[in-house]
Formats: structure tokens, sequence, C-alpha cells
């Protein structure tokens, strides 16, 4: 008998692994809760909210689902996966204790400096007066002003001088527009170089690092406008070397398996480093415990293995057994935003085109539901299209192609993905 499997969010992110999970001969039903227009082609949506963990653990019991792949960030500092390990169920997913490298900056901050990985030199705030004055100190250097805090990917500021400081410190500790993320505040060094995200498998003890991937978080052309949660991915990263995915494994990521197991929080799930490049070093902007939205998008579309064998081997310590397997094919994702994205836009409208895309071709949901006029849109991000090809520049043409056979009003996309 297959597998039950359990997935919480609705995004993209979610749709790409309930897609890639679909192909497991090892798995029977998946459901996702809350999910989109686009999970419920693949499995069953269940109306239970990310952060609602009673009503998780409640629905994993009545469904009899065995397995719980963590992709998103708030169900595991909740505790979700120590609940449901409690109740027999296997979690490939962060434990509350070790999903505080990414909920909490302070923590992974000072972690980072325990274990010798590479970041950017920061300090920690929970007052305003003695924020105020360390950046005074600064003479003017450039910095970044974060909340310690998950904050939806919105709590950074990133900082050319002393004003600039002062006025993020302002926002963050007084106006408190991070909310309680905001509580305590990291002032950092500012890094300048190129962004990538390396994602890896972690079962504990081993990691199986993913391929590098590029994500773009402006929403507007020439990296211009809002930051958003994620608008394009491209995957191989043009500019990684075969050095720096050494450097990042022995440096990186295997430092912080074994961090992670000094501090008595060994680390299973997904591990996501945000890395910046500067002068062919690679440097940690921030870890994410979890799956990256859009990466994923594209990673799911390079994978060759089963992804349920390999998540499924990490949740049991038996990552090792594994032979991981990528297509050498390039994957490039564009994600369709409702106009106005990630400030305010209007929802409803009826998706057009979804069926006239080619059959290589994925279209994963995000912001979409299903009402008597069939798909419409029903967030920022509605739709991320993938394809692949031999190239990244030809993987990015056919995505574009096929981006342009979808409609919707409102619709608004970046044009530069994989470009630059
Ligand atoms: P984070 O949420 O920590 O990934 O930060 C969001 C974005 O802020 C990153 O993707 C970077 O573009 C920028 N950023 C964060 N920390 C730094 C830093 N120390 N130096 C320069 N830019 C940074
Ligand atoms: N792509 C950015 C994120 O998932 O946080």
């Amino acid at each position: 008998m297959g597998s039950k499997v359990l997935l919480v969010g609705m995004g993209a992110r979610e749709h790409a692994i309930a897609w890639k999970l679909r192909q497991s001969p090892r798995v029977d039903e998946i459901f996702i809760a809350p999910g989109n227009a686009g999970t419920a082609m693949v499995g069953t949506n269940l109306p239970v909210q990310p952060k609602d963990i009673d009503g998780l653990v409640k629905a994993a019991k009545a469904h009899g689902v065995d397995f719980y792949l963590a992709t998103m960030d708030d169900p595991q500092p909740l505790g979700l996966v120590d609940r449901l390990t409690a109740e027999g169920i296997l979690c490939y997913g962060p434990t509350q204790a070790a999903a505080r490298l990414e909920s909490s900056k302070e923590w992974s901050k000072a972690f980072m400096v325990r274990h010798g990985i590479r970041t950017a030199a920061a300090r920690a705030f929970s007052n305003y007066r003695e924020a105020c004055a360390y950046v005074e100190s600064l003479n003017d250097a450039p910095c970044v002003v974060k909340g310690s805090g998950l904050a939806a990917g919105k709590g950074v500021i990133v900082c050319n001088g002393t004003r600039d400081a002062l006025e993020a410190l302002d926002i963050a500790m007084v106006r408190r527009d991070f909310g309680s993320a905001g509580d305590t505040v990291l002032v950092e060094q500012r890094l300048y170089g190129w962004e990538t995200s390396c994602h890896a498998f972690c079962d504990g003890k081993t990691a199986v690092m993913m391929p590098f991937s590029s994500d773009y978080k402006r929403a507007q052309d020439g990296d211009k406008g809002l930051n958003t949660g994620g608008v394009g991915v491209y995957s191989p990263s043009k500019l990684v070397t075969a050095d720096m995915v050494e450097q990042t494994r022995r440096e990186v990521v295997e430092r912080t398996m074994q961090g992670m197991i000094e501090e008595g929080a060994p680390f299973n799930g997904t591990l996501y480093h945000g890395l910046m490049v500067s002068a062919d070093r690679t440097y940690v902007i921030e870890f994410n415990a979890r799956f990256g939205d859009p990466e994923t998008q594209a990673l799911m579309m390079r994978l060759e293995t089963d992804l349920f064998e390999v998540c499924h081997a990490a949740a049991q310590q038996r990552l090792h057994e594994i032979d991981v397997r990528w297509r050498t094919d390039a994957a490039v994702g564009v994600v369709l935003c409702s106009a106005g994205y990630p400030a305010t836009y209007k929802l409803g409208y009826v998706i057009r085109g979804l069926d006239a895309v080619d059959p290589d071709v994925q279209v994963f949901h995000a912001g979409t539901k299903d009402d008597d006029r069939g798909v419409v849109t029903n967030g920022g991000r509605v739709l991320t299209v993938v394809a692949t090809g031999p190239t990244v520049e030809a993987a990015r043409a056919k995505a574009y192609d096929n981006v342009h056979r979808i409609e919707f009003t409102d619709a608004y996309y970046r044009k530069d993905i994989a470009l630059v």
C-alpha cells in the first residue's frame, strides 16, 4: 500500500511538490492544506490554515496521513513536526528547535558565528535607543536592518548610511511595520555581490545539495520596484562555478549540519541557504528552513529521482542510500502576478489559455481558485509557468512563448527573467 502524504501551503511551490509526488508509485494520496485550484488537480485540498496546528494534526489523523513533507515556513516554528511525530506520523521537516535557523535571525546569526559559517557581521538590539547609538557609531557605513522574527520576506531594509538606518530603526521598532518580527532587530554589515539560492535535502546528519538556482525578488524589470516573495527563477545559476559549489558544501552546508548536531537540534528537512557571493566567497545572507518559492518550481522540473523516495529516506536518516539525480536541462520559471502585487491588487478574474500550453511545460498554481466560471485569480502571485531546455536561453524562450498564451485581466509579469 502506498503512502498518504500531507503538504501544507497554497503556493505554486506546493503545487510543484504535489505534481512531482504524484509521479511516485509509492504515493497513494496527497492532501494539501489549504491548497489552490492547481493542487486540487493532483490531490485533495483540506480547508485548514497553515498556522492552525491543532487543525492540521486532527486532519492528518482523520485522513490516515502517514507522511508529512514540510514545504512552507509557517507550521514548523509552531511545532507541527514535533506534534505529528508524537502521533507516530513520519515527517520530513525541521522540529521547532531546528526551525530556529529561519524563525529567529538573531539565533541563526549567533549560530553562524559559533560554527564559523561566513556571514555579514551583525549586532542584535531589542532596545531602540541602543540600536540608534550603535548605528550612529558606524560612521555612515552601509548596513542592513532586519527584524529578527518571521516577517513574510518583508522585514529587511537595506541602508546606505546613518540617515537611512535611523529611519529603518524607526520603521521597525517605533512604527512597528514588521509587527512582532521587529521586537528584536539585527543591524548588519551590508555586503555587495550577487545572490544565489542553494537548497539541500537534509536528514539530520547527511545533506545532499540541489543545483543552485536564482530567483528574482523585485517586482519590476531591471530589479526595480518593491521586494516580493519572488517573481521569476532559473536553474542552474549562470555564475556558479564548481569551486563555489565545493566551498559552499564544505564551509556552509556541512558546518551547518554538524553545528545543528552539536546544538542538540539535528536539521531534518529542506534547508535553503540564501547566499551572497562577494569576491568569489559565499556568505550566508539567511537560512530558510523550507523550500523556496519560486525556486522549487524550477527544481522539481529538473529532479529526475522520485521526490518521495528522497524525502522519505531523509525522514528516516537514510539519505546516504539514495542517488539523487538531476536533469542537465535548465529550467526557467516566470511568475504571472496580479497587477499591483505586492501592494494592492484585485481578485476574481477568469484565467484563460491554461490548456493552450505545451505538454512539456508546467503551469503551477498559486493564487487561484475554482468557481462556477472556471479557474479565477485569488492572490498576488497567480501562476508560475516553467519550461525546460538544453540551455537557459532555450528554456527562457519556451517559458515566455507559453506565458503569452495565458490571459487574465490585470496579468503582469517581468520580461527579463533569466536574462540578467
Ligand atoms: P533576507 O530576508 O535576510 O534574505 O534579506 C532580503 C534581501 O535583503 C536579500 O535577498 C538581500 O538582497 C538583502 N540583504 C539581506 N542582508 C544583506 C546584507 N548583509 N548585505 C546586503 N544585502 C542584504
Ligand atoms: N524565493 C524566496 C523565498 O522563498 O524565500
